[in-house]
């Protein structure tokens, strides 16, 4: 059974969750309108897989006693300076991602609430991984520089480096 407070804020977490694939829906979109087919590819799965985070809070929630909220969300931006922009703005949305899942861990402990303990250390794995992705991806793009097929090339990196991780 989920106390109130564990349950307030796993809620919190549905809705980081949710804002996180409609960010990521907008950046693919961005993408895609620039011609940047693998990175649009890139972030529409990646809004998949967020949601697909956020159901499971849902069913986990649900299955514990406690009731899921629906969040409201905010409009993501849908602009921005260039690929590499798009990138680090993920980058620093998915470190954002990882503190939040820390201070869950951390609540779950002082809650003593050792089931909820248990179902976030996933996501403490999935977050250590979403952050090497990206890390990988900026050294990426850092390595093929500026030359005149770069944005061709980092449009292919991503992709591959996106696939490389699912396949993982
Ligand atoms: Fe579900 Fe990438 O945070």
């Amino acid at each position: 059974m989920l106390s109130k407070k564990m349950e307030k804020a796993l809620n919190e977490q549905v809705g980081m969750e949710a804002a996180a694939s409609q960010k990521y829906l907008a950046m693919a979109i961005w993408c895609d309108a620039e011609g940047l087919e693998g990175s649009a590819q890139f972030f529409f799965d990646h809004a998949e897989e967020e949601r697909m985070h956020m159901m499971k809070i849902i069913n986990y929630i649900q299955e514990s006693g406690g009731l899921s909220v629906v969040p409201a969300l905010a409009k993501p931006t849908q602009k921005y300076a260039d690929i590499k922009a798009v990138i680090n703005a993920a980058y620093n949305s998915e470190k954002k991602v990882t503190k939040a899942i820390h201070n869950l861990v951390d609540l779950s402990l002082t809650e003593k609430d050792h089931a909820t303990y248990n179902f976030l250390q996933w996501y403490v794995a999935e977050q250590q991984e979403e952050e090497v992705l990206m890390r990988k991806i900026i050294d990426k793009i850092e390595l093929i520089g500026k030359g005149p097929q770069a944005l061709y090339y980092i449009d292919q990196a991503i992709f591959k480096t996106g696939q490389e991780a699912e396949a993982n």
